[in-house]
């Protein structure tokens, strides 16, 4: 058995299960390469500040990078008895250089460690995360550009509203998807401090330069109290609640690609790649993926009060609870980036059918506001017109027709104001044409709207 890092002033061997309980390495070791990293800049810095010798700061950094190797080539054996990350590094190094290995914890602590590792870790996710946001928006884009002409019923309450375009109803994720890439690049300047030099919890008596090892990380600060430093976890809640809401999103998006997959809707086919079948059941084609996307949604939330629970009774500064952000912050972290990639893939592979949709939306009353608002037009109160209209559509479901399908003769015996003139005005692509206002779904706003969305896909 290793002698723990700690082990100078206990008499006693651990429990058993103690050790289960306390062993970390099973899921922080894949911080290795951010820890490497921040220990090699501490060295740097040590030697610089003449802390340790020149000598001994660059064998520590030589037997670092090599450690980095073998962990990357799969050689390097990680123990649970070890603990952590950090305490399996620092021992490797120890074995491969001597005593100069021991000299590279001066004036550190694992807590400033180890928020160090996890404030590194959460930039380089946050970058991902950006990245695939964006593509996830080009591919919506494309999306809508392929499908520029198609009209389908826009829903309130998943009843029949007004008609839009498909390409306005996918640039509406378009929207959200652009404030998730907000909310991560915001969260990301918050985790951009640097802890290192907090030590345990209250500075160091060793005459370090945190802003030297800050710039070597590329920090851009420096923490401003040591105490806050060890124990602020802020940002990988805001990081869970950035994915969170982004999982919802992506949430939405999936819920109507499975509605818009049944034979009631049919308004789309998911490509085989994305779908899957029934044991039993052969004709059956499930929308496996997008339900799985949903699903997981929940499991990020999870993360997320999970996380927050974690740190609501913590008094400052270090308690060894903080060990349990991992897990959440890793699991809503993969989980964020599969689920993104897996939709940006899926959504190239479904074939729109627009007769469906065209059908849909004729035969979704759709055009009851145009022809009250006709009628206003002619002078009638809204209410009033409001009114007439219901009545118009009442008769139309008593004798099994839709609004498109009378004639001027039919209206004209509801209200002198009407006449065949009217008809055309209800046409779905009329309907969609009038909504002209900025933001509305006529289709000049919405090539507006494209025109946009690519530029803002464009800049990174
Ligand atoms: N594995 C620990 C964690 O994740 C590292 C810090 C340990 N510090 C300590 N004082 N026991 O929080």
């Amino acid at each position: 058995m290793k002698k723990k890092l700690w082990g100078g002033r206990f008499e006693g061997k651990t429990d058993d299960l103690v050790e289960r309980l306390g062993e970390s390495v099973s899921f922080d070791a894949r911080l290795a390469p951010w820890d490497i990293c921040a220990s090699i800049a501490h060295a740097r810095m040590l030697g610089a500040r003449g802390i340790i010798s020149k000598a001994d700061a660059q064998k520590i950094v030589r037997g670092l990078k090599a450690i980095d190797k073998a962990i990357v080539a799969g050689t390097f054996q990680w123990d649970p008895a070890l603990e952590d990350v950090h305490t399996n590094i620092e021992a490797a190094l120890v074995e491969r250089i001597g005593e100069a290995g021991k000299r590279l914890h001066t004036a550190r602590s694992r807590n400033d460690q180890i928020a160090t590792d996890i404030r590194l870790w959460a930039r380089d996710q946050i970058d991902a995360v950006v990245r695939l946001l964006r593509d996830l928006q080009a591919v919506l884009v494309d999306f809508a550009e392929a499908h520029i002409d198609v009209i389908l019923p826009g829903c309130t309450h998943l009843q029949h509203a007004q008609p839009v375009l498909l390409a306005h109803h996918y640039l509406a994720y378009f929207e959200m998807f652009a404030r998730d890439r907000n909310r991560f690049t915001e969260a990301r300047k918050r985790v951009d401090v640097m802890p290192l030099g907090a030590a345990a919890l209250a500075g160091t008596p060793y005459t370090i330069d945190p802003k030297q090892v800050a710039q070597e990380l590329g920090f851009k600060a420096t923490a401003a109290n040591s105490m806050d430093a060890v124990s602020d976890r802020d940002f990988l809640i805001e990081f869970c609640a950035a994915a969170s809401i982004t999982m919802m999103h992506l949430s939405r998006l999936c819920e109507e690609l499975i509605l818009w997959s049944t034979p009631e809707f049919g308004f789309i086919e998911i490509g085989d790649a994305f779908a899957t079948g029934s044991s039993i059941m052969p004709q059956k084609k499930n929308p496996d993926v997008a339900e799985l996307v949903r699903g997981k949604t929940g499991r990020v939330y999870g993360d997320l009060l999970g996380l927050l629970t974690t740190l609501k009774g913590l008094p400052l500064t270090y308690n060894r609870d903080l060990q349990e952000d991992k897990e959440a912050v890793f699991d809503a972290s993969d989980t964020l980036q599969l689920c993104l990639a897996v939709t940006a893939r899926m959504l190239p592979s479904i074939q729109v059918n627009e007769q469906a949709m065209a059908k849909a939306a004729r035969e979704g009353f759709m055009e009851a506001t145009d022809l009250a608002d006709h009628l206003v037009a002619k002078g009638m109160p809204f209410r009033q017109a409001h009114g007439l209209v219901g009545r118009i559509v009442l008769y139309c479901i008593k004798s099994g027709r839709y609004l498109p399908d009378l004639t001027g003769e039919d209206l004209k015996r509801f209200s002198p104001l009407l006449d065949a003139s009217i008809c055309e005005k209800l046409d779905a692509r009329a309907l969609v044409r009038r909504r002209a206002t900025t933001g509305g779904t006529g289709p000049r706003q919405v090539r507006a709207a494209l025109r946009r969305a690519k530029r803002a896909v464009q800049s990174r």
